[in-house]
């Protein structure tokens, strides 16, 4: 087999942030939200690395870490083989990142003065950053916009000229946080297009999602991170041969309201193996049952409990299994419930 370099190693990583807990309105008692609880990582030359979370997870704390950004309380890092601490100028020289809710552009500037200005932070020679942005302006086709003040930009155009802004010094590690999480669908599969590009053009990707769809399509290799910590790693297919058993049936039920106190009453049911509740935030939207059974008579069961509570199926249909549902199989809870406001005593 082909030995490939290592570009990130990561040993024993952990981030506590100091944190408050208010007992009553006089005192509070000081505790420590563990973020980052004891990571190991390796990533590949040349890769797609994901780690896929829920919010809260600690994916934007590791990141920051790895890009120099953030010190960690302990542990190991190193970046194409330079210490993240004590070589930290170094190994920014060598990658690039885009974080989530950076503004990372000036506005008032056209977005080839952006370019211009960031390639000078790089000490790349005048005539190389030009090559460099000539070359960006057409990868990502941004020729019509490229002499117009960012201000200007539709959003999705503001996000091509950070993403271009990431790339000016050719890194050869780009840190990507979540992405996709603020565009369009039209825009997150043009982003995502972009993003393999790039790496078949030998960058390696490090990229931060909770969209397990993404995930699935984009990574050579997953991690998924859960309260700080890696519960499961692999390629995406040895995901889901590793926890997902061949004979379990996976359903999917629209309801016309959420079922709260009763999904204790399913999940007893002797034939479901698990099952989770989405709410989603937009309230127009219906809440949607995940339900993962061994045997097609829990499905009758799990009607059978709705019906008892008067609540109304909308739809219904059995589904392949997902990363959602080996993460659903690890954890009993989906992708998309957001666990940062349950922090701090686990
Ligand atoms: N500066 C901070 N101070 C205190 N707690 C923080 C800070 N930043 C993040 N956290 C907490 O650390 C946990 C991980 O956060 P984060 O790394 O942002 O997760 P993710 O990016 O996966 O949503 C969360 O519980 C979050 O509330
Ligand atoms: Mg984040």
């Amino acid at each position: 087999m082909e030995q490939r370099d290592l570009v990130i190693e990561v040993n024993d990583l952990r981030k506590y942030y100091p944190s408050k807990e208010r007992k009553s309105l006089f005192k509070s008692v000081k505790k420590e939200v563990k973020a980052l609880n004891g990571v190991e990582l390796k990533v590949n030359q040349g890769e797609i690395y994901t780690l896929l979370g829920p919010n809260g997870a600690g994916k934007t704390t590791l990141i920051k870490i790895l890009t120099t950004l953030l010190h960690p309380s302990s542990g190991k890092v190193k970046i194409l083989g330079m210490d993240v601490i004590k070589q930290a100028k170094d190994v920014r020289m060598h990658i690039n990142a885009m974080l989530m809710g950076e503004r990372s552009v000036y506005w008032k500037l056209s977005g080839r003065q952006n370019l211009e200005f960031f390639g000078a932070l790089y000490y790349i020679p005048k005539r190389e950053v030009e090559e460099r942005i000539d070359f960006l302006i057409k990868e990502l086709r941004i020729e019509d916009i490229i002499d117009r003040p960012v201000e200007s930009y539709s959003s999705g155009q503001k996000y091509k000229i950070s993403f271009a802004k990431a790339l000016i010094n050719d890194p050869e590690i780009l840190f990507l946080d979540e992405p996709t999480a603020t565009l369009d669908p039209r825009s997150a599969r043009e982003m995502r297009e972009l993003i393999k590009k790039v790496n078949e053009q030998g960058t390696t990707i490090f990229l931060t999602t909770h969209n397990m769809m993404e995930a699935d399509e984009m990574s050579h290799y997953i991690s998924i991170l859960d309260y700080g910590q890696i519960i499961a790693e692999g390629t995406p297919q040895s995901l889901k041969d590793q926890f997902i058993e061949d004979e379990t049936i996976h359903v999917e039920i629209k309801i016309d309201r959420p079922i709260n106190g009763h999904l204790k009453e399913i999940e007893t049911i002797p034939t479901v193996v698990k099952v989770a509740q989405h709410i989603p935030s937009n309230a127009k939207e219906f809440p949607v049952l995940s339900v993962i059974l061994n045997d097609d008579n829990g499905i009758i069961d799990t009607l059978r409990v709705l019906q008892k509570y008067k609540v109304k199926v909308i739809a219904m249909r059995t589904k392949q299994p997902t990363l959602e549902d080996v993460f659903l199989s690890l954890t009993g809870r989906r992708l998309d419930e957001d666990t940062s406001l349950k922090r701090g005593g686990k």
